[in-house]
């Protein structure tokens, strides 16, 4: 028996739960690392998480590129490293030996780990698989702090129960164009997908769908329902209010989340994605300067007196886009709100500070958070929309590069 099979032993009683340990960072030389200081580590830092009577180890941080799965079939000598690795690797053209690709995690293993992991909580597989199918297209893009990330963070929800796994949403309200739909406090990538869904189906008869909807729980990343639309050659749009964490400008505490906006426009076999916070910064960027130790630029957070901080340490709230406001944070303060009164306003969701405080460990409280979800088709208008879709994006791509 292995180091490895005692230390799980020890672990044989707990059921359906997440064993919280104390958290400290690893740096990517954990990977690296002989099986004994692996296994120190793991006892300073991992999860155990039991599925359907298997016992999985996981060992991850907020930094996304350190996280890593160990699974209980896996021998000591095969750490399995998390797919975004590999993501990430290829994006750097970093060269892999062999012996490192063995230990990557490939996207269908990493969606199956997630999909068991929500069916442990009693999510229904057809739910439990849209949201994994969501968490693995974020890290797919390269927007690890809305991959596994948030596995954690959803897990723990689940087991407060302040959302309900297997909820479906239903429409309150609709017209021809418009829907207005209770989320049910379902998760969040059923009822975005289910709200895109229908604001797609509407825009193919009335030329323009928009769905809001209330109750509904963190959607994750907002392009994902852009590209819905933009399958079916429809121009998506999506946002979601969120927890608070952006002082407004002139303001010392926070009274707005990070409030996403994502625009998907579909030109032909290319297309146009914007996907952003309208934060300077998302959270997890502080996090990573933070466990680095490093200092954090002018112009993305404030300590709680208010002033512009570099010191991660002392960051309160996040600035918004643009950051001071003698560098116009103003307008993204404006765009946060827009997004606060298109989507919780209008939707008879929580809005500003009434949003529940939201972190890793869950919350008991309830997010109802307020969604807005649009699918415009693009034949109503100019037919040479997609020609000239086309000839923008030549023109950006080709603008004479500035080497400074
Ligand atoms: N559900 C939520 O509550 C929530 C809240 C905030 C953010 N998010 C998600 O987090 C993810 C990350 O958001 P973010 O604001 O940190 O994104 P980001 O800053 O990495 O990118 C924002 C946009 O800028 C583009 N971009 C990035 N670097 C660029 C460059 N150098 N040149 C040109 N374009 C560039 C990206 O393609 C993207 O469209 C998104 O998927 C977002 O939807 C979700």
């Amino acid at each position: 028996m292995t180091l490895f099979d005692r230390f799980l032993q020890k672990q044989f009683d707990f059921k359906f739960a997440v064993k919280k340990v104390k958290k400290i960072s690893i740096k990517m030389s954990v990977l690296v690392k002989t099986t004994t200081s692996i296994i120190k580590e793991i006892k300073n830092n991992a999860k155990i998480v039991n599925i359907c009577g298997i016992k999985y180890l996981c060992n991850y941080k907020h930094i996304s590129s350190n996280y890593c799965l160990i699974s209980k079939e896996t021998s000591l000598s095969k750490i399995l490293i998390s797919f975004q690795n590999v993501i990430q690797n290829q994006r750097r053209n970093m060269s892999m030996c062999e012996s490192q690709k063995q230990e990557l995690v490939s996207v269908n293993e990493s969606r199956r780990f997630m999909i068991d992991c929500f069916k442990a909580f009693g999510v229904p597989q057809i739910h439990a698989e849209q949201q994994a199918d969501l968490l693995v297209a974020a890290d797919y893009r390269g927007h690890f702090s809305h991959g596994l990330n948030r596995l954690e963070y959803y897990l723990n929800d689940l087991s407060k129960k302040s959302t309900d796994g297997a909820a479906v949403p239903k429409i309150l309200k609709e017209t021809p164009a418009t829907a207005w739909v209770d989320g049910c406090n379902g998760l969040g990538a059923v009822i975005g997908n289910f709200c895109m869904d229908l604001a797609i189906k509407k825009s193919k008869t009335a030329g323009v769908g928009w769905v809001c909807v209330k109750n509904s729980n963190h959607y994750g990343m907002a392009g994902w329902y852009p590209m819905k639309a933009m399958k079916e050659g429809f121009v998506g749009i999506s946002m979601t209010n969120t927890s608070p964490l952006m002082a407004p400008t002139r303001a010392k505490e926070a009274a707005l989340g990070t409030n996403p906006i994502a625009v998907g426009v579909p030109a032909g076999d290319d297309h146009f994605l914007l996907d952003m916070a309208t934060t300077a910064v998302a959270l997890g960027k502080i996090e990573i300067q933070r466990r680095k130790g490093e200092d954090i630029p002018e112009g993305w957070a404030q300590n709680v007196e208010g002033a512009s901080t570099t010191d991660p340490e002392q960051a309160c709230c996040l600035m918004p886009l643009g950051g001071a406001e003698g560098n116009s944070g103003y307008k993204g303060y404006g765009l946060a709100s827009v997004v606060d009164i298109l989507t919780g306003v209008m939707a008879g969701a929580n809005y500003s500070t009434k949003i529940r405080k939201w972190n890793a460990l869950g919350c008991n409280e309830q997010a109802d958070l307020g969604q807005m979800f649009v699918a415009i088709n693009p034949n109503c208008f100019d037919p040479d929309f997609e020609t000239n879709m086309c000839d923008l994006n030549s023109r950006l791509r080709n603008s004479k590069p500035n080497l400074f």
